[in-house]
């Protein structure tokens, strides 16, 4: 991409209202004050001049957007400084929430490349449902250590600018941390290197050329499906082991290369002992894994492993799950919604 205009960069945004006050401002000259502009300008300028001179160095090979690479500049700064990354080859996919881009990694650095996922700007990610995963969560400050102090937990409650922005920090956190205890356990995960307030950096999967395609867009061979799906079941049950459940775990978020798996966009994990509404995502992550190994000749029945994976970690089969848990606009939490009455 090699635009300008940052609506391409941020693409399929939720909130127009927000999206049009973060991007739009120049347009709407006629509606508002001069005084409003200039608000805007120092805004923007504070924005630029926070890049401080060492990061003026920061040239990457991605030829980036001049929206794209100030957010860049501001997000993957402090990598480039601490010599974790030395260059941005190029954008390998925009997701929903987050951009992640192919790196040069630095010399600390045991990988030939790097993956850098850098998050939306807090106002323009789509955090409509965030609220049924971060049940039982304890929120995360950018160390990755529990947020305790009343006044933050008091900021986040309220939903302010600062708890807002804390709230934007913890979700990241959570994926880091993630990361780290699943690395460390040996699941099939990227290795995490390190997290900045708005990104963070782990092992590339793919080579310089190609990035890893992600399982639901490619049709295994008959012999490797089945034991690429007891691979994905033994992950999960990693994941349970160590008080994790996924929570959006679908061909999409497995990506595919050399013949083995690598989970990855961990942001929304769900704690298994602490969330009302555990069991129904748990459900639905192994409903989404199966829809798509039954699509590759692998026989599964997700009623039947869900329950078995479940217990097997003694976790009770709860049924009844508070509708606010649900996603009243995804068909799939309203088909487990049904069932359920
Ligand atoms: N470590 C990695 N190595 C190579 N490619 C990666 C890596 N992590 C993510 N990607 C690529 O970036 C895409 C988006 O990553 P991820 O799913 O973490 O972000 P997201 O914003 O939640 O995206 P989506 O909305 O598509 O789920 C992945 O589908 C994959 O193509
Ligand atoms: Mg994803």
């Amino acid at each position: 991409m090699n635009t300008n205009d940052p609506i391409d960069f941020f693409d399929e945004l939720d909130n127009e209202e927000q999206t049009d006050n973060f991007i739009n401002k120049d347009k709407r000259r006629q509606r508002f004050p001069e005084r409003h502009f200039k608000a805007v300008r120092a805004e923007n300028a504070e924005f630029i001049g926070a890049q401080d001179d060492s990061r003026r160095s920061f040239n990457f090979t991605y030829q980036a957007a001049r929206f794209e690479e100030w957010w860049l500049l501001d997000s993957l700064g402090d990598f480039y400084e601490h010599k974790w990354i030395t260059d941005v080859l190029r954008r390998v996919k925009g997701g929903k929430e987050a951009s992640v881009y192919q790196c040069r990694p630095g010399p600390a650095v045991d990988a030939p490349l790097v993956a850098a996922k850098v998050y939306r700007p807090r106002s323009l990610r789509n955090l409509k449902n965030d609220g049924q995963y971060r049940a039982g969560r304890t929120d995360l400050d950018e160390e990755g250590n529990a947020i305790v102090k009343a006044g933050e937990i008091h900021a986040m409650q309220k939903r302010t600018n600062y708890g807002e922005s804390l709230r934007h920090q913890s979700w990241i956190a959570y994926e880091f941390d993630t990361l780290e205890l699943l690395h460390e356990a040996g699941a099939n995960v990227p290795k995490p290197y390190a997290m900045e307030s708005n990104a963070i950096l782990m092992g590339f999967v793919g080579d310089l050329a190609t990035s890893a395609p992600a399982l639901s867009s490619i049709t295994l061979e008959p012999e490797e499906a089945g034991p690429l799906f007891e691979r994905v079941l033994h992950n999960i049950d990693l994941m349970l082991a160590h008080g994790r459940i996924h929570g959006d775990l679908s061909a999409y978020n497995i990506l595919y290369w050399n013949g083995d798996i690598t989970l990855i966009d961990f942001p929304q994990v769900v704690l298994p002992e602490s969330n009302p509404a555990s069991w129904t995502i748990f459900l639905r992550d192994i409903v989404r894994i199966c829809q798509y190994f039954s699509t590759q000749g692998v026989a599964c029945d997700p009623n039947e492993l869900a329950p078995q994976l479940w217990t097997a970690h003694g976790h009770k089969v709860v049924k009844q799950v508070d509708p606010k848990y649900l996603d009243a606009e995804d068909p799939r939490d309203r088909r487990i919604w049904e069932k359920q009455k």
